[in-house]
């Protein structure tokens, strides 16, 4: 599996403390607070999970499902639900927890359509940002690294779902997916 990978962007220690910046930022924010993460399944499993033993004050957890790339490396444009909440949002505090953002379509859908459920607050914390490739008007309150745009696999993100359990994030070699 390593063989398929360019060049390591970000390492697991990279990885780590910057979700121990995050998780402490978090927890100073939302202290008194009715907190719950939304995960999108299924980059975000790795983030979220490191994240949230990051974050000191309760929070629940909860996931969303929803599709827009297919088994390509290029996204679609078209955001279908997979899975939504199992539970109620309406006055909680809300953070969605995103893998990356790259042409921004699928958070932009996320975020109008969790609005319209009445959280008491909505906002965005990203792992990855490639501002490169931005349609979509969107960007994240909690981000935590820029990255060039080359296609990412590893800590959850994946190429036709595999690379996901790579403990770093890398950049995969062209002559796999063209
Ligand atoms: P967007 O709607 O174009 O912002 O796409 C966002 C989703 O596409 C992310 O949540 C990822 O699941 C996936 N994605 C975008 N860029 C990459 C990448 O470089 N590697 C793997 N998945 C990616
Ligand atoms: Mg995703």
């Amino acid at each position: 599996m390593k063989n398929d990978i360019k060049e390591v962007l970000l390492t697991e220690s990279d990885l780590k403390s910057k979700i121990s910046q995050l998780g402490k930022i978090i927890s100073k924010d939302y202290e008194g607070r009715d907190l719950v993460l939304i995960g999108v399944l299924k980059g975000s499993v790795m983030f979220m999970s490191d994240l949230m033993k990051e974050i000191e004050i309760p929070c629940s957890m909860d996931f969303m499902a929803v599709s827009s790339y297919g088994n390509s490396t290029k996204s679609t444009g078209v955001v279908r639900i997979l899975k939504d909440l199992d539970f109620e949002i309406e006055g909680k505090d809300v953070l969605i927890v995103e893998d990356i953002i790259d042409t921004g379509v699928t958070l932009k859908y996320l975020v109008e359509y969790l609005k319209a459920r009445k959280p008491n607050s909505l906002e965005v914390c990203c792992l990855l940002n490639k501002q490169e490739r931005r349609k979509a008007d969107i960007s994240a309150k909690y981000l935590g690294f820029e990255v060039p745009d080359f296609f990412l696999v590893g800590y959850g993100l994946d190429y036709a779902e595999k690379y996901r359990n790579l403990p770093f994030i890398g950049i995969l070699k062209e002559e796999i997916y063209s």
